[in-house]
């Protein structure tokens, strides 16, 4: 039984397919692929794009979404093994993912990082444990990455530019100031099918401490090899904007100040001027600009470049309707 916890784990054929899937269902809304079937959507931290889409995409395939909010209206989970359950925590994963198995065909999880140890969040625990015990397909709503977010915005470059091969595109993602720390899931992710697509990527950021995790650097490396793209890093914001075809914004906290966030914050008050600015866009190809959202105007883009004609946020919005649902097919049909 195949999940879809990361588009590592699948095959670009399989990843090509559900992209073409997708499009067709942007054009063609409803379907009955999830005809009776139930999908549960498990959620531990707040969303608008993907509780909104993972529910009436189901909907609209015929099934019905059942969201839950453990801790909130439903039981707090423990997710080790071994463990004296005399804490917060009313029922076990082995519990919990086994009896949603028996109701519903589908799981969707969204689980953030603790922020306190990134050697823990690193592990991905939670999503880890809902695929381990689970009897049906689980699909990650942003973990540590954030694969349906990667489709989207792959099926929204594909739009833009008007081609399924993307190869060549100079692709920047660069760091952008946030008054907090957040996840790196997206800057992963981002970077992940930059590369799988075969584009030549820059990772902007303000010093080699931004650089991401290491399991996703070299799952970048690896993709430039098999797909002929290539991956620099760099500190420069005038040569990494200057003729890039898409510039994609994200802010993260730097991984070595993981859990002493008030140690980083001085630092990433350094770097408010990584903000993606007119200035900054007229170095590019006439590139296109987005961001999964949300995004704080003003701070991470003027309203001036998410209200240029070249911002493609909201498609990429609209499309994690279309990918999803493209996904939750693919895996029913399995
Ligand atoms: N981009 C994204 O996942 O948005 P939400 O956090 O609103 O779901």
């Amino acid at each position: 039984m195949k999940h879809f916890l990361n588009t590592q784990d699948w095959t670009r054929a399989e990843l090509d397919a559900v992209l073409a899937d997708a499009a067709r269902y942007k054009q063609h809304k409803f379907g009955d692929v999830l005809k009776g079937q139930g999908v549960a959507l498990v959620f531990f931290n707040p969303s608008l794009r993907t509780r909104t889409s993972f529910e009436l995409g189901t909907f609209q395939l015929g099934g019905h979404a059942v969201v839950l909010q453990p801790g909130k209206d439903a039981w707090p989970i423990e997710f080790d093994l071994g463990t004296v359950m005399d804490g917060e925590a009313e029922e076990h994963i082995a519990e919990v993912a086994k009896v949603l198995s028996r109701y519903v065909d589908l799981i969707g999880v969204r689980a953030f990082p603790k922020f306190i140890d990134w050697s823990v969040d690193r592990q991905d625990r939670v999503l880890k444990g809902f695929a381990k015990y689970s009897t049906v397909p689980v699909i990650n709503m942003e973990t540590i990455t954030h694969p349906c977010q990667e489709l989207a915005h792959a099926l929204a470059l594909q739009e833009h530019f008007g081609t399924t091969d993307l190869r060549g595109k100079k692709y920047v993602l660069t760091w952008t100031y946030h008054p907090k720390a957040l996840n790196t899931a997206v800057a992963n992710s981002a970077l992940t099918i930059a590369t799988r697509m075969g584009m030549d990527v820059t990772l902007l950021c303000p010093t080699p401490e931004y650089v991401l995790d290491e399991r996703y650097m070299g799952w970048a490396a690896q993709n430039v090899a098999e797909s002929g793209g290539s991956l620099a890093i760099s500190h420069d914001i005038d040569s990494a904007y200057r003729d890039a075809d898409v510039v994609y914004a994200k802010s993260w906290g730097a991984l070595p100040y993981f859990g002493n966030w008030e140690q980083e914050k001085p630092i990433r008050d350094q770097f408010k001027h990584f903000i993606v600015d007119e200035r900054k866009m007229g170095l590019t190809n006439n590139g296109v600009f987005s961001h999964c959202l949300p995004l704080r105007r003003n701070v991470k883009a003027t309203d001036g470049v998410m209200d240029s004609p070249n911002c493609i946020a909201i498609d990429e919005a609209e499309n994690r309707l279309h990918v999803q649902k493209a996904v939750m097919a693919a895996l029913a049909r399995q």
